[in-house]
């Protein structure tokens, strides 16, 4: 299950996302909002992000204008791991190196078919582990010391 969330930067390919995720059956939980009426992302990036948090959803896709703000709102949350992507390649190197739970879309530089590309990398890619592992824990113990 994928929590989806974006601002109004981000409305118009949350919705093709989720009509394209409707034709192949894959499962989400939308969180707003609900139209292109100028609003403010972090307010629905972390909703979907908590529901990643708790395991309510097994990943988040947030887009924004540039994929930026709702990356800087994911990262507040420990143990998530996002970044803004903008290609394929990237896409799945962010599962393969970083496993990545959330990927960020700047919904105003790339299209529904690009958005598509993109998630089929991020979602069909496995983590690698090894020294990526490593980091990831030195990723952990970083959030531990810095983190309430
Ligand atoms: C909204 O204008 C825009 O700032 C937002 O969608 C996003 O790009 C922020 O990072």
């Amino acid at each position: 299950m994928f929590a989806i969330a974006s601002d109004h930067g981000g409305y118009a390919l949350k919705e093709e996302i989720k009509k394209y995720f409707d034709e192949k059956g894959i499962e989400y939980k939308d969180f707003g909002c609900d139209s292109d009426e100028r609003t403010d992302y972090p307010i629905y990036g972390q909703a979907a992000v908590k529901a990643v948090q708790n395991k309510e959803c097994d990943r988040g896709i947030l887009i924004c204008g540039t994929g930026f703000g709702m990356t800087m709102v994911a990262n507040k949350f420990k143990g998530i791991r996002c970044a803004s992507c903008w290609n394929e390649e990237v896409g799945k190197l962010l599962k393969e190196h970083n496993n990545a739970n959330v990927i960020a879309l700047p919904g105003r530089f790339i299209n529904i078919s690009q958005a598509v590309v993109i998630l089929r990398a991020w979602i069909g890619a496995e983590f690698l582990g090894g020294r990526h592992t490593d980091r990831l824990q030195m990723i952990e113990e970083i959030e531990k010391e810095n983190m309430k």
